[in-house]
């Protein structure tokens, strides 16, 4: 099976490739990016592969296309690309909020993945912070039910790519030579600071991340008059995104009946403890696959509540990303896609 990655270059690319190499799938992989990394060399599985510049010519053949290349370039390329013969998995948001292109956190909604007849071949994989949030939410969903949910997130700067990365680890290694180099990716300082807001914030307030969390989280999660109160913060870590979630169910549960929850979902990496050494931190969880769930409570003083506290985290370039777009592709190269049979017979 012949697999194109664009973006291979960028800090989501670069995980793709891993995980591809780290799946059981037999694939060639062409990499692409653009005309700036022509010729650099990346690692597939032992071979050194020669990264060369986006042209639709060399995903000729490719059954599916894996992209991280930014907004601008999917809403450019991607429909060319599918008609060109690639099932597109898009990591941007440019068609996150297309009612025709599924929407799909493979532990949540994978019967999503479904193409209407003549509608894009595109799939869109969520936004990081959404992905990581749906994945506990949906577990307490179908339990118990939701009704209401408030997140505040501490996220990672990967999530603003290599130049993110760049710009902390330059403004870090200033700082104690009082050399710091002035924001260029960021609103102000991220070295030793926190940024109240990510990307832009519109006239009621709002910033884009928080809208995205949370229009994509009622879509996944098909439940689209769900309260969601988001508040979304820039933290000086490299990797990996932290929410603290407040959650109020339908009904009243106890600690034991959401912990075991838990324990048994889906793609969940359940941290039972009340030992701080033991909690996962951004450190401890950067390079892993799953979401990790923990500091699980009830309000305090309550013995059964429908209320329900913790916090959740995942390295955003894994889960919030590549893995989550892999795991995409292993399912459709499985056989887990089909024809939307009721637009079919539209
Ligand atoms: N970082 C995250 O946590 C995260 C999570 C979910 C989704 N995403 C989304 O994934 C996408 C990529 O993010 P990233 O963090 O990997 O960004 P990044 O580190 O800046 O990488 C961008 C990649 O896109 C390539 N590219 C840019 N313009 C191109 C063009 N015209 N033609 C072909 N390739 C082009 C770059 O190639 P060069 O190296 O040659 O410039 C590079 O490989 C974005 O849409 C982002 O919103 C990111």
């Amino acid at each position: 099976m012949k697999v194109g990655v664009v973006g291979v270059t960028g800090a989501v690319g670069r995980e793709m490739i891993t995980d591809l190499a780290d799946s059981g799938l037999d694939i060639e992989v062409v990499p692409l990016a653009s005309a700036r990394s022509e010729g650099a060399v990346i690692d597939f599985r032992g071979k050194s592969l020669k990264v060369r510049a986006f042209s639709i010519e060399l995903l000729k053949g490719c059954e599916f296309t894996l992209m991280s290349a930014g907004g601008d370039f999917s809403r450019n390329h991607a429909v060319e690309i599918s008609s060109a013969g690639s099932v597109v998995i898009d990591n941007s948001s440019a068609w996150r909020m297309d009612p025709t292109v599924p929407l799909v956190v493979p532990e949540v909604n994978p019967d999503d993945l479904q193409f209407g007849v003549g509608t894009k071949r595109i799939i869109a994989n969520p936004n990081c912070s959404t992905i990581q949030l749906v994945v506990p939410l949906s577990a307490l969903k179908n339990a118990f039910g939701i009704q209401q949910v408030i997140v505040a997130s501490y996220q990672s700067v990967s999530g603003t790519g290599q130049k993110g990365i760049s710009e902390l680890a330059a403004q870090v290694q200033g700082h104690f030579s009082f050399k710091e180099p002035p924001p260029q990716v960021y609103s102000q300082p991220i070295a030793f600071n926190l940024l109240p807001a990510i990307d832009k914030i519109d006239l009621a307030g709002h910033c884009f991340e928080e809208e995205k969390i949370i229009r994509e989280t009622r879509r996944i999660l098909k439940l689209p008059d769900l309260q969601i109160l988001a508040t979304t913060v820039r933290t000086p870590t490299f990797n990996c995104h932290g929410e603290a979630v407040s959650v109020r169910l339908a009904r009243k549960v106890t600690l034991d009946q959401a912990k075991e929850l838990f324990r048994g979902a889906k793609g969940i990496n359940f941290i039972d403890s009340t030992d701080a050494s033991e909690l996962p931190t951004p450190r401890m969880v950067a390079g892993d696959r799953a979401v990790w769930v923990s500091r699980v409570r009830l309000p305090l003083d309550a013995d059964e509540s429908d209320w329900l506290q913790f916090w959740v985290i995942a390295d955003n370039l894994k889960k919030g990303a590549a893995t989550n777009a892999v795991q995409i592709l292993e399912l459709l190269a499985a056989g887990g896609c089909g024809q939307n049979h009721d637009e079919a017979n539209d």
